[in-house]
C-alpha cells in the first residue's frame, strides 16, 4: 500500500507524477572544489554552455503496491543500491522536504549516454530529477530556486536547469542563498557544436565529489587555482557575449589544463586522463592551429570534448574519429534548460 497523503500538508496540485529531461552541460571555466560539503557550495563560480541530444530523463509516481519500504530508486533500468541510491534517497528527501506528507515513490531516472564516465550525467540526471520531484509535488519553482536544489544533487546540475550559456554564482553566504546558476546567452546566441570523443565507456575510479575534495585538502596547486577562477569567468563572459572564439578558447583550454595540474598534483594524484585524451587534445590543437575554430575541455573522465563552429565541425568529428582508442565521436548542439515532459 502506498503511505496515505494527509490532506493537510499536501501542497496544492500534487499528483506525484511527472517526467522530466534535462541535458549535460560543459564547463568553459571549471568547478573543482567546494566552500562548504553540507550544502555542497562551490569554492568558485563557473560557467558552461549546455548541449542537447544527451539527455537525462527522470519520471516520478507512487510506488506501485508490493515494491517494499522507501522509496524505489531506479537509474539506467536497475534498482540503485548502496552509495548511489543513498545519494539520490537524500536529494529525493530533500527536494519534498517542504511538502508535507507524501506517498511512498518510485523515481526512474534513464541517461542515453554513459552513466559517471565524465559525461556530466550527475547534471543532468539531478537537474531533471529535481525538476520532476517538484513538479509531481505541486510545488514548482522558480528557475534560480531550482538551480539552488539542483546544487545539493550535483554542482553542476545548478547549471543545466537553463539552456545556452550560463554562469554558476560561488556566492558568499554561508547559508548558499546566493550559490546558483543563471542564464548568460540562450542557445541561438552562438550555435557552437560540441564533439563528444568517448574513449572508455566504464564509470571513472574517484567521483568528481570525492575527488575534489582531495584536491582541497592535498593539492599545493588549489588555493592559486581558486585564486583565478574570477579573471577566467570574466574573460570567458566576454568572450561568449563577443562571440570571439580564439578569446572563449584561449580562457576555457586554460582553466582546464589548470584543473587537471590541480588534480593531478594531489595526493594521491588523480589521474583521469588516458593516452588517447592526450591524443586528442594534440589532434585540437593541431587543427586549430591549420585555422579551425576549435577549442578542447574534459572533465572528471578520459573523454575530450571538442567544441568548434559549425563550419569547422565535419573536419573535427573526421579528425577526432581518426585518433587511435577513440570509440565514438558524439556529435551535439546546444540545447536548451530542463523540461516537464507531457505524461
Ligand atoms: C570536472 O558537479 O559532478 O565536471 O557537486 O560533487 O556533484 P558534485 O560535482 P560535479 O563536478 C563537476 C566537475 C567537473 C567540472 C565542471 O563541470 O564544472
Amino acid at each position: 500500500m502506498n503511505s496515505p497523503v494527509p490532506a493537510a500538508g499536501r501542497a496544492a496540485g500534487a499528483t506525484w507524477s511527472a517526467t522530466a529531461c534535462a541535458h549535460p552541460n560543459i564547463a568553459l571555466v571549471k568547478y573543482w572544489g567546494k566552500r562548504d560539503l553540507a550544502l555542497n557550495l562551490p569554492a568558485t563560480g563557473s560557467l558552461s554552455l549546455t548541449l542537447d541530444t544527451l539527455q537525462s530523463r527522470c519520471q516520478v509516481a507512487p510506488a506501485a503496491d508490493g515494491d517494499g519500504d522507501g522509496d524505489i530508486i531506479v537509474l539506467n533500468g536497475t534498482v540503485a543500491a548502496g552509495a548511489q541510491r543513498a545519494r539520490l534517497a537524500t536529494f529525493v528527501e530533500l527536494a519534498l522536504a517542504d511538502l508535507g506528507g507524501r506517498p511512498r515513490l518510485r523515481v526512474a531516472c534513464d541517461n542515453n549516454f554513459p552513466t559517471g564516465a565524465g559525461l556530466a550525467s550527475s547534471a543532468s540526471g539531478f537537474a531533471a530529477l529535481g525538476l520532476a520531484l517538484r513538479a509531481a509535488g505541486g510545488g514548482a519553482l522558480p528557475p534560480a530556486e531550482l538551480s539552488r536544489l539542483c546544487r545539493r544533487g550535483s554542482g553542476s546540475a545548478a547549471r543545466s536547469v537553463f539552456g545556452g550559456f550560463c554562469r554558476m554564482r560561488a556566492g558568499e553566504r554561508p547559508d548558499g542563498a546566493d550559490a546558483f546558476a543563471e542564464p548568460l546567452a540562450g542557445p541561438e546566441h552562438w550555435p557552437l557544436q560540441v564533439l563528444v570523443a568517448i574513449v572508455q565507456r566504464g564509470a571513472k575510479a574517484v567521483g568528481s565529489g570525492e575527488g575534489m575534495e582531495r584536491s582541497r585538502m592535498t593539492s599545493p596547486f588549489y588555493a592559486a587555482w581558486c585564486a583565478g577562477a574570477a579573471g577566467d569567468l570574466a574573460a570567458a563572459a566576454a568572450a561568449v557575449q563577443a562571440r570571439d572564439f580564439a578569446a572563449l578558447a584561449t580562457v576555457a583550454e586554460h582553466s582546464c589544463l589548470k584543473m587537471f595540474g590541480v588534480m593531478q598534483a594531489s595526493l594521491p594524484p588523480l589521474l583521469y586522463w588516458s593516452p588517447a585524451t592526450l591524443a586528442l587534445i594534440d589532434t585540437v590543437r593541431g587543427l586549430r592551429r591549420g585555422g579551425l575554430d576549435v577549442l578542447f575541455t574534459c572533465d572528471a573522465g578520459p573523454q575530450v570534448k571538442a567544441i568548434c563552429t559549425p563550419s569547422a565541425a565535419p573536419a573535427v568529428a573526421r579528425a577526432l574519429a581518426a585518433v587511435p582508442g577513440v570509440l565514438e565521436v558524439i556529435g551535439c548542439g546546444i540545447g536548451g534548460g530542463a523540461q516537464l515532459l507531457e505524461p
